[in-house]
Parts: C-alpha cells; structure tokens; sequence
C-alpha cells in the first residue's frame, strides 16, 4: 500500500474518497466544514437526523455528496466526545477508517485524519501513526489457505492531506518511519502465524539469511549444535535434546555507526514449539505454542527494519531457536546441567524452557561488548495473569535503561509495566543440587523468571521483555500481533536522536 502527502482543500480535492472527522454530539472538524459549506450543509443535516455517528470509530459513507465536492464520497470518522484526542483514539480512528474504505471498494483515498488534534502529538507521530494503524488493519495472513480470496478492489493509494506546504516534510518523514515500522510489525505477525512444521529453528535461519539479500547491510550468521557444544552452551543445548529439529543460533548484525559503538544487543526467543517437554502442557490451545518464537521474530523485524531505516546505530541481534519436544532423549526433571557461565541449573521443570536458552545467548551477549542487552520472550505464563494482554512486563538492572523502554512503549502505543527485581525475589531459585532451579515456584512467576536470566546479565546493562500477554491474540481473531517491534523501534529512534543531540 501506497502513501503519499499532499495540501489541498477538502471540498477541492479530486478523489474517490475524502475521510473526515466530526466529533460529538455534532462537531465538525475543519475539513468537515469545509466539506459542510460545500455540500449546502448535508453533514449537519445528517448528524442532526442522527444518520452520521460521531461515536469514537464509528464511520459513515456519503455516497453522493451534494453541490460542490470535487470528491466521489466522504467517509465521515467519529471522533468521539473529547476536545483533543488521545493517541489511542487516534489509533482507534484512524484503524476503522481503513476497514470501511477497503470494504468500500475505494482504490484510492485522502484522509484529513492528520489535522486533528491529538493531545500531546506532533504531526510526524500522526502520520506515522496512520500507515501503522492502516497496515495492521488491513493485515491479512493467508498464505496458507489454498482458496484465499483477496479484496477484489483493495484500498491501493491514501494521500495524507496536511494543512499548509510547511507541514509536508513532517508528514513525509512520518511515512517513510511508519512504512519500515509498519513492514517489521508485519514480517513479525508473518513469522509468528506461521505453524511449528513450516516454521522450525532452520526454516528461521533461513528467513533471517534471506533478509541479508534484500538488506546486504545486515549480516547473518548461523552457529549449529557443534558450535554450542564448543561454546558450552549446556542450557540451550539441553532444551533441544527432546527434539529431531536441530537447534540453531541465529546471530545478525548491522552496523549503522560502522561498528564503533557498543552495541544494542537484542536477544529474542525462538522456542518454534512449546508443548513443555517432559513436563508435557495440557492438550487445550497447545496449538497456541507456535507462537513461542515471537520473541525471536520481532528481533528479526527489528532489526531488518532498523538496516532499511538506515538508522545510525550499532544493532546485534541474537536468536536462540529451537522446539521443546518429549523425545526419550529428553531432559527429564531433575536434570543438572552446565550453562555458557559455568552456572549449574536443575531442570526442575523442563517446560522453563525459555530462560534455559536466553540464559546461554545472554552469555554470549558478552562478546559484543554492548552498551545494553534487551532480552525479548514469552517467557511465562504468570505474565498473563498479572498484566492480561495489554502491557507488556519489562524487568531491568538498570533503572534508566527501563525508563527509556517504558517511554518508547507509551509513544509507540506498544506500552509495557515495570515489575520489581528485588533479591527477596531470586532467592526463590535456590536448589539442593545445583548453583540455581530453573522455577521458583509457584509465586510471582515472571519475576523469578527474570531473576535467572539476571544472574546471566551481570557485566552489562539489562532489560528483559515478557510478551507472554501481547505476542499474539487467541480466539477468533487469533494471530500474531507484532509486538513489539513498535517499542523497540521507538526506543532505537529515541538513541538515534539523543544521539545527535549530544
Ligand atoms: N512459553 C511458555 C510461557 C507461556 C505460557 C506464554 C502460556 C504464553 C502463554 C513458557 O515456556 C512456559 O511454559 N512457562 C511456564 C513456566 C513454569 C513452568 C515455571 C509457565 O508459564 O507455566
Ligand atoms: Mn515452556
Ligand atoms: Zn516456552
């Protein structure tokens, strides 16, 4: 899909479609106005008659403006009651005007949605917000159905309209940081739909190489179970013993500041499957654990969209991939093994598969002298009952690095809660047999989760994101969400340009 920007009047403008705010009870946006004089005051009279919702997202068509609109139809967009938007709303707003105009049949449409007001916003985050919010309405994910039937008129072009010729630059670049962000969220959601048996830890080694062709800029390098075995990597390696897929570690590396810098080191999960292992999961939505690997596919699609940015940044991205299976030469509970640190761990459950292979890339982290680690991972399910599926759960040795994350989630719309790493916490991993468990009971599951892996993040500054609630959706409109690449872009962007302030 294509987005341009452009100035213009709405009741001048030559299009098969106009989209419009009005807010309520019977509000009209300046677009609308103008739209209002136009057509001899046919959108006043519609609201009045109740035939226009101004309800936040609810949207109508004028099929046949009258008098002098230069435009086939108007797509009226309910803003709701507020004054000002909220970012969300705007989201919110910006996503149903998408659906209506690809159920419209419009090809081709110029929204004024950019010109309302949005509390605390500037032009640049609107624009941006409006190829995201349009992309992932419009996702689709059916390279998988053999009869998949594709809009026969999809919405091809929409032309943001700003206000005057000053504002072009801000929309344009906008576009240009939505449109990647936009193609990352995608590439994520495409991955993580993706089953267990078209998606195995070689089949995403395989995805991160092909970015390298399209993006020669992003190196890619994969090590194979002799090399962990060289490397010791005892934890990651114990996890892929149950299964005939062999286990992979996935390395990418993009070099925006030519190597310079200490890196930002981004570590994502790649379990493909997760049906627990040894300690087998119940049978009800197991299906739902192809999705164990989202970690790792928003570290890819981050970085593949930081390398098309060209963002000038140091990025590694490091990819533990393997599946969890009971194999008869599966770990079984009890199992002591000897990670990449020389750390002991007591396999006390083998479906805490997660932190056994984060524990390990952590470790390899080390060599890339970062600047900061940031881990990515459905790590527990604790995570989902204590935050549901709205934020993500961020957990950091470092205050200000947690800061800078919790700020790039509230911008990017793509929010994330701090829990408490506290040592009363960790000493709920201590075992009779080894340096550490692998749980730590039944309380506060995602914290001690986080207490392993920070045992393994000693040398640097850390940040771990649990996406075990916003990875992906369940029920009808299962499927992949793409977070969080909107987050970590953010957080990349807020570098960049704190960067050249310096
Ligand atoms: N991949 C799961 C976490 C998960 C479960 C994410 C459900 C989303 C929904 C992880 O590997 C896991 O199984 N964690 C266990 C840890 C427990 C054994 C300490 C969990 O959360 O039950
Ligand atoms: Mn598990
Ligand atoms: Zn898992």
């Amino acid at each position: 899909m294509n987005f341009s920007v452009k100035t213009g009047e709405a009741d001048k403008i030559r299009s098969a479609c106009v989209v419009v705010g009005v807010s309520s009870p019977r509000r009209l946006s300046a677009a609308a106005e103008r739209l209002d004089k136009a057509t001899r005051g046919q959108l006043r009279e519609l609201l009045k008659h109740g035939d226009i919702d101004a309800g936040c997202g609810k949207t109508t068509f004028i099929l046949d403006p009258k008098g002098r609109c230069q435009a086939e139809r108007i797509l009226v967009v309910g803003c709701g009651k507020e004054r000002e938007l909220s970012p969300a709303s705007f989201r919110k707003i910006v996503a149903a005007a998408a659906k209506a105009l690809q159920d419209s049949g419009a090809t081709e449409a110029a929204s004024f949605l950019c010109q309302l007001k949005v509390e605390d916003r500037d032009l640049v985050w609107k624009a941006r917000q409006t190829v995201e919010a349009t992309r992932e309405a419009l996702f689709r994910f059916d390279e998988l159905k053999s009869d998949a039937k594709p809009p026969k008129r999809p919405l091809r072009r929409l032309a943001v309209v700003v206000a005057a010729r000053e504002d072009l630059d801000a929309a344009r670049r906008g576009i240009r940081t939505g449109t990647a962000i936009a193609d990352g969220v995608e590439l994520a959601r495409v991955l993580g739909n993706r089953p267990g048996n078209l998606c195995t830890p070689s089949d995403l080694a395989e995805q991160a190489k092909a970015l390298h062709k399209e993006n020669p800029e992003l190196k890619v390098q994969v090590l194979d179970e002799k090399d962990m075995h060289k490397l010791g990597m005892g934890a990651l390696l114990s996890v892929a013993r149950g299964s005939r897929q062999p286990a992979k570690l996935i390395v990418m590396q993009y070099h925006g500041r030519g190597g310079e810098e200490n890196p930002v080191v981004l570590i994502g999960k790649g379990v493909t499957f997760d049906s627990g292992g040894i300690s087998i999961k119940p049978g009800a939505a197991m299906d739902e654990m192809k999705f164990d690997m989202c970690g790792a596919a928003s570290v890819i699609a981050t970085l593949s969209a930081a390398a098309r940015l060209q963002l000038p940044i140091d990025l590694v991205g490091i990819v533990p991939a393997t599946e969890n299976l009971p194999d008869g030469d599966a770990s079984k509970p009890g199992d002591i093994v000897t990670s990449m640190s020389g750390q002991t761990i007591e396999i006390l459950n083998t479906d805490a598969e997660g932190r056994l292979i984060l524990c390990d890339a952590l470790s390899y982290a080390d060599r890339f002298d970062p600047d900061v680690v940031i881990d990515v991972a459905t790590l527990t399910g604790a995570c989902v009952v204590a935050l549901g599926h709205h934020a993500t759960g961020l957990l950091a040795n470092d205050q200000e690095l947690a800061d800078e994350l919790l700020e790039a989630g509230r911008m990017a719309a793509d929010r994330a809660w701090q829990l408490p790493l506290w040592d009363e916490y960790d000493e709920q991993l201590s075992s009779n047999f080894a340096d550490m468990a692998n749980i730590g009971g039944r309380s506060a599951g995602t914290i001690t989760a986080a207490c392993f892996l920070n045992r393994f993040a000693k040398d640097y500054r850390w940040a771990h994101l649990d996406i075990a609630g916003v990875a992906w959706r369940s029920g009808k409109e299962k499927g992949a969400t793409g977070r969080p690449v909107p987050l970590l872009m953010q957080f990349l962007l807020q570098r960049c340009e704190a960067q050249e302030r310096a």
